[in-house]
C-alpha cells in the first residue's frame, strides 16, 4: 500500500525536479562553457554549440561583441561593422555632438550617408581574441604565509612575464585578471578599435523615455539604443582616427530574428559585466543592506528631496542639475531594490542555510577539514570587526561627493598638495590648468542648493559617525558651530571663497604663501580637511588592514566552497569587467503577494503613459502617427508593436547593451536594465524575481526604419 503510493509520488517528485534542474543563475567563461554548461543550456532550448558561442579557429558568437568605452556592452550587427548599444551608453558622444541648434538628444541624430558619421575621440571597441587560464605561472611563487602584499608582489612579478611573453600580433594587447577572488587567474588577448563612430539615436523621448521614474522599473517601454560603426586602418587593423580609415569587417556579425520570443524560451546574453559579490559570508550581505546600503540611501534620499524641489520651481536649475540628479538616482533606486530584495526572499537566512550545508560538508571531510576549519567563522568574525568602518567611510564618502562645496573643497586641496610636491615655482604655471578644470563644475553649480544639501548631510554625518572615528579636528568645527548642520552651513557658505567661479579665481590669484594660510582659515576647506584628517587617521587605516584579512580569508573561503562543495555546485567567478555568457529563460514574475507581471510590454504602454510635454514621458508626435495608423511594417505583431520584455539572464552594470540571443543565437533584444525587486542579485541571484530587461530588436529596427527612415541600415543587416 505505502509502496504503491511512495513510489509514483518519488517518480514525480523526481520528473518535477528534471523539469527544474537548470540554474539560470551565473555569469559563466565563455571559453568554459563546453564543460560546464553546454549540456545543461541544450536542455533548456539551445540548438546551437558552445564552440558556436566561442572558438578561437573560426568566426564565433564572441567575435561579435565588445567592450564598449570600458563601461558597456556592444554588438556587431553588420559585415560593415555596424554596431548596437544602448542609448544611455552611447548618451555622451551624442551629448558632445549637440548644441542648442543640433540637439542631438532631443531631436535625435540619423546618418544619412557614411560621410556624415560623427567621430568620437577616446571612444573604443574591444574585442576578445582569445583567453587563456595562466594559473599555474601566476602563483607559481605563492608560498603559505605570505602577506597580502608579498603575495601580490610575487604574482606581478609572474604576471609581468607572461605578459611579455604571450604570442600576439603586434596591435593587439594582453590584459591579465584574478578570477574567484585571485584563486585562478586569466589571460586575455584583445584588439582595441579606436575610431567608433556615431550613426543613429533617437530622440530621448524614445531612447530615455520614463527616464528616472521608469528606472530599474517594469514594465517598461523604453527604445534604450544607438547605433555606431567601428572604422579600421585599410589593412583592417585598429587604427587611430583617419578621414582614409575604411568600416570595419568582422570575423562574425549577429543575425537578426525577427520571430520575437515565447515565455520559456531559451535567452542567452553575452557581454562585460562589471562586478558582482556572490560569495560573500552572511555576516556581509547583512552589513551590506542593513547598514551600508542603508547610510547610502539615507545621505542621497536627503540630497535628491532637495534637489528635486529646486528643479521643480526653477528651469535654469532643472538643466543644471538634471544629470547629476541621474546619476545620483540611479544607484540610490538600485540600492533600495537590493535592500527590499534581500528581505523579501529571506536573503540573509538563505546564506545561513547555505553555510551550514557547506559546515556540514566540511565536516564530514576529513581530507579538507584540517585546511578550512574555521575559515568562514574568521570571515564572518572580521565582516564584523569592519562594519563600523565601512559604515564610516560610506557616510564620508556620500558627505563629500553629494555636497559639492566640499567636492570643490578637496580639488583645491589636491591642487596645493600636488604644487607643494612639486615645488612652489609650478605654481603659476598650474593655476590656469586647475581654473579651467573648475569650469565646467560651476556651470551647473547652484550654492543655494547647495547649501541646503550640506545643512541635511552635516547632521545625517553627525548622527551617524561615531565621535571617535570623525576625528578632532572635526569634533572642534561642531562644537564651534553649536553642532548644529544649519549653523556651520550658514557661515560656510556666506564667507567661503569657493561658492562661485569668480570667488575661487580671486582665491587663487593670491601668492602660494597666502592661499597655502587661507586654506587653513576658509570655512569650506577647513572642515573638508577636518573630515578628510578625521577619516584617513581613524578609518582608512584600520579599514585597510581589516580588508586585507577579509581579502586573504575571502580568497580561502572561495576555495574552500569549492573543494567542499564542487561535486554538488557549479561556480562562476564574479563579475569582473571580462566577457560572460548568461543564460536564463523568457519569463514574467510576482515580486509581491497578488501581483504578476507579464513578460512582454507593447507601444500601448507608450501611449498610456504619455504625458504631453512632460520631460521623462512625452512622445513624438511622427511615433503618435504611426501607432495610430498600426503602421509597423514587418516589425509589428498581429497589429501590435513589442517594446521591450524580460528573461531570467543574471546581469550586473556592464552589461548595458549586450546583446540578448535566442536558441539559435540570433539577435532578439538589447539588455538595457534589471527590474527593481532583482537588483539584490549582485550579492545574491534569487531565480524567483531576478529578472534583465531587454528592448525587443523589432522595436529597435521599427524606430530605425518607419520612425526615422534610415533604411540604409536595414540593408546592411542581416535579417531572418
Ligand atoms: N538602471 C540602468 C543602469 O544602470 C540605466 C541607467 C540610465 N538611465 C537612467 N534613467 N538614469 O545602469
Ligand atoms: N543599466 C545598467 C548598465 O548601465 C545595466 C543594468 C544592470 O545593472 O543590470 O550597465
Amino acid at each position: 500500500m505505502l509502496q504503491r503510493i511512495v513510489r509514483p509520488m518519488l517518480l514525480l517528485a523526481f520528473t518535477v525536479l528534471a523539469l527544474r534542474t537548470y540554474a539560470t543563475e551565473g555569469m559563466w567563461l565563455p571559453q568554459l562553457l563546453s564543460g560546464l554548461n553546454e549540456k545543461e543550456m541544450k536542455g533548456m532550448g539551445m540548438k546551437i554549440t558552445a564552440a558556436d558561442i566561442y572558438s578561437i579557429n573560426k568566426g564565433s558568437l564572441k567575435d561579435a561583441i565588445v567592450s564598449f568605452g570600458g563601461f558597456c556592452t556592444a554588438e556587431v550587427i553588420s559585415t560593415k561593422g555596424l554596431l548596437l548599444t544602448n542609448h544611455h551608453c552611447g548618451y555622451d558622444a551624442i551629448q558632445k555632438h549637440s548644441s542648442l541648434q543640433n540637439n542631438f538628444l532631443e531631436n535625435g541624430f540619423w546618418a544619412r550617408t557614411a560621410a556624415e558619421e560623427l567621430p568620437n575621440p577616446g571612444l573604443t571597441a574591444t574585442f576578445i581574441v582569445r583567453i587563456d587560464d595562466v594559473t599555474k605561472t601566476a602563483l607559481q611563487d605563492v608560498k603559505p604565509g605570505m602577506t597580502e602584499r608579498e603575495r601580490q608582489s610575487v604574482i606581478d612579478k609572474r604576471l609581468n612575464e607572461l605578459r611579455n611573453a604571450t604570442r600576439r600580433e603586434s596591435w593587439q594587447d594582453v590584459i591579465i585578471k584574478p578570477f574567484y577572488e585571485g584563486n585562478q587567474y586569466f589571460l586575455f588577448v584583445t584588439e582595441t578599435y579606436k575610431d567608433v563612430r556615431l550613426v543613429g539615436a533617437p530622440p530621448s523621448s524614445i531612447g530615455k523615455f520614463g527616464s528616472d521614474t521608469d528606472n530599474w522599473v517594469w514594465p517598461r517601454h523604453t527604445g534604450d539604443f544607438s547605433i555606431f560603426r567601428i572604422y579600421a586602418g585599410k589593412d583592417g587593423r585598429p587604427a587611430p582616427y583617419s578621414q582614409d580609415n575604411v568600416p570595419f569587417t568582422p570575423r562574425h556579425s549577429l543575425t537578426i530574428s525577427m520571430k520575437g520570443v515565447k515565455p520559456g524560451d531559451f535567452t542567452m546574453v553575452m557581454g562585460f559585466p562589471g562586478r558582482t559579490s556572490e560569495y560573500l559570508p552572511s555576516e556581509a550581505v547583512k552589513q551590506a543592506v542593513q547598514v551600508v546600503d542603508a547610510a547610502k540611501v539615507e545621505m542621497r534620499d536627503a540630497a535628491l528631496k532637495i534637489m528635486d524641489s529646486y528643479m521643480r520651481r526653477d528651469e535654469q536649475i532643472k538643466i543644471q542639475y538634471a544629470a547629476k540628479y541621474a546619476q545620483t538616482a540611479n544607484y540610490w533606486k538600485k540600492w533600495m531594490g537590493e535592500m527590499q530584495g534581500i528581505k523579501q526572499t529571506n536573503g540573509i537566512y538563505k546564506k545561513k542555510q547555505y553555510e551550514a550545508d557547506y559546515r556540514k560538508m566540511l565536516e564530514e571531510n576529513p581530507a579538507l577539514k584540517p585546511r578550512y576549519n574555521g575559515v568562514l567563522d574568521s570571515l564572518n568574525a572580521m565582516y564584523r570587526q569592519l562594519q563600523p568602518y565601512a559604515q564610516t567611510r560610506d557616510y564620508y564618502n556620500e558627505l563629500v561627493k553629494n555636497v559639492e562645496l566640499l567636492s570643490a573643497s578637496d580639488r583645491l586641496i589636491n591642487f596645493i598638495s600636488d604644487v607643494h610636491e612639486q615645488g612652489e615655482g609650478q605654481y603659476e604655471s598650474k593655476r590656469q590648468q586647475f581654473l579651467e578644470s573648475m569650469q565646467s563644475f560651476y556651470q551647473n553649480y547652484n550654492a543655494r542648493v547647495d547649501h541646503d544639501i550640506c545643512v541635511s548631510l552635516l547632521d545625517i554625518y553627525a548622527k551617524g559617525v561615531p565621535a571617535q572615528f570623525a576625528g578632532n579636528e572635526y569634533l572642534q568645527v561642531w562644537q564651534e558651530n553649536n553642532k548644529d548642520g544649519r549653523n556651520l552651513a550658514d557661515r560656510m557658505y556666506a564667507v567661503s571663497g569657493l561658492t562661485s567661479m569668480e570667488k575661487l579665481k580671486a582665491f587663487v590669484q593670491q601668492p602660494y604663501n597666502t592661499v597655502v594660510a587661507q586654506i587653513w582659515k576658509d570655512p569650506a576647506t577647513r572642515l573638508a580637511m577636518a573630515l578628510r584628517k578625521g577619516f584617513v587617521d581613524n578609518v582608512s587605516r584600520p579599514l585597510n588592514d581589516i580588508q586585507n584579512s577579509i581579502n586573504n580569508l575571502q580568497r580561502t573561503y572561495m576555495q574552500a566552497q569549492m573543494d567542499v562543495m564542487g561535486s554538488k555546485k557549479r561556480f562562476y567567478p564574479d563579475a569582473n569587467s571580462t566577457l560572460r555568457v548568461t543564460y536564463g529563460k523568457v519569463d514574467g514574475y510576482s515580486p509581491r503577494d497578488a501581483i504578476h507581471y507579464d513578460y512582454y510590454t507593447y507601444l500601448d504602454g507608450v501611449i498610456e503613459k504619455y504625458i504631453p510635454g512632460d520631460y521623462e514621458f512625452d512622445v513624438p508626435a511622427r511615433l503618435i502617427e504611426l501607432y495610430k495608423n498600426k503602421d509597423y511594417g514587418r516589425y509589428g505583431v498581429n497589429g501590435r508593436m513589442p517594446v521591450c520584455f524580460i528573461a531570467s539572464n543574471h546581469t550586473t552594470g556592464g552589461n548595458s547593451g549586450s546583446p540578448a540571443l535566442n536558441a539559435n543565437g540570433h539577435l532578439v533584444g538589447l539588455n538595457f536594465d534589471r527590474t527593481w525587486e532583482g537588483t539584490m542579485s549582485d550579492i545574491n541571484y534569487d531565480p524567483g524575481i531576478c529578472r534583465n530587461i531587454m528592448v525587443d530588436i523589432r522595436y529597435v529596427l521599427f524606430i530605425v526604419d518607419k520612425f526615422a527612415g534610415c533604411t540604409r541600415l536595414i540593408d546592411e543587416m542581416k535579417l531572418m
